[in-house]
């Protein structure tokens, strides 16, 4: 790996906010979104969070358990939140949150999480050195502690 200096980043430099309108080829046979869209909503704005972390290409290597808790509409603004929670030596956890928009001024409601690992890469496409990520406030060194122990599970059930 190469011995580039890496500047240590706090989670809210990586924060990415998408907003999304569901359209009819977002959409399955019964109207709710397609559950393939929603994952590519997710994968980019995880892409977009890894990439600002470090800085460069980052490719996805695995993705958590996703269960889709709560339907989205056909007409539905959907908002996708993605940060970096916890950075290794070339892997990075990325978190991302799915919502619906209230309409008419009502709450949003929380639709499904899931957790991302990134691998940020050469042009020869093989893992190089991210930087440290910094935890600043209470719930960052909490999505910290608990990323790492999901890191942990993870590489042992790689094996
Ligand atoms: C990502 C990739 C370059 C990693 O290469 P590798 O030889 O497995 O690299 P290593 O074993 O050195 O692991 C590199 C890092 O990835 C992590 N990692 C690798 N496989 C992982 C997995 N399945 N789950 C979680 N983390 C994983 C390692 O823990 C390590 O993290 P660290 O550097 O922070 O300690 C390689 O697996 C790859 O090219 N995969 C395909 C990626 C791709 O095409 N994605 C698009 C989806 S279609």
């Amino acid at each position: 790996m190469s011995k580039r200096r890496l500047v240590a980043r706090a989670p809210a430099e990586s924060t990415v906010e998408a907003t999304h309108l569901v359209l009819p080829p977002d959409t399955n046979a019964v109207g709710t979104a397609f559950g393939g869209r929603i994952m590519q909503w997710m994968d980019i704005a995880a892409a977009i969070a890894a990439m600002r972390h470090c800085g460069g290409i980052a490719v996805t290597v695995a993705v958590d358990d996703l269960h889709f808790a709560n339907p989205i509409h056909l007409g539905d603004v959907v908002v996708v939140r993605a940060r970096v929670n916890y950075a290794g030596t070339s892997s990075m956890e990325v978190g991302v949150r799915v919502e619906r928009e209230g309409r008419s001024g009502t709450a949003s409601t929380h639709c499904l999480s899931a957790y991302f690992t990134f691998v940020a890469v050469n042009a020869r496409g093989r893992p190089i050195p991210v930087p440290p990520l910094r935890p600043e406030t209470e719930d960052d060194r909490r999505r910290f502690a608990n990323a790492e122990q999901r890191r942990k599970r993870r590489l042992a059930l790689r094996g």
